[in-house]
């Protein structure tokens, strides 16, 4: 396979599924994701307004391989990066949140009913 083929085969990978988030609740995920403002930046399925602009639309995140084109879609890495996403992309213009780690997988299991 050349390098090329390799790369395209990189960019078609699937999510690895199922993503476990054991005792994580996706409808509190959504209230918290609701009360923290996520929709100021993200057009967000299931929260009403505000729909801005700054980060991308966030329906069908949970089809996608790659958090924000660079991190494997993990749990793990989706409450790092909910809690604080500048320690895993220095220069991000997504903020820290303020999130408790059981809060950032409740937000996380919300996240991955966006289909
Ligand atoms: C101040 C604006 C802002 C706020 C508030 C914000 N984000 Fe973001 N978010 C961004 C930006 C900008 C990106 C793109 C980051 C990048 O590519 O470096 C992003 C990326 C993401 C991604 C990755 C999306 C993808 O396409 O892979 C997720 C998931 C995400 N944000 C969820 C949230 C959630 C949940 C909240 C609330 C807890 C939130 N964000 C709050 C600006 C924001």
């Amino acid at each position: 396979m050349t390098l090329a083929a390799l790369a395209l085969a990189a960019c078609a990978e699937k999510p690895v599924l199922p993503r476990q988030l054991a005792g994580a609740d996706p409808e509190r995920g959504r209230a918290i994701a609701e009360r923290l403002a996520c929709g100021a930046c993200h057009d967000i399925p299931g929260i009403d307004w505000p729909k801005g602009r700054v980060g991308g639309p966030l329906a069908g995140f949970s089809s996608r391989p790659l958090i924000a084109g660079r991190f494997p879609n993990q749990p793990d890495t989706l409450v790092r990066w909910l809690c604080d996403a500048p320690s895993l992309a220095p220069g991000t213009a997504m903020p820290p949140q303020d999130l408790s780690p059981s809060e950032a997988r409740d937000v996380a299991a919300f996240l991955y009913t966006l289909e």
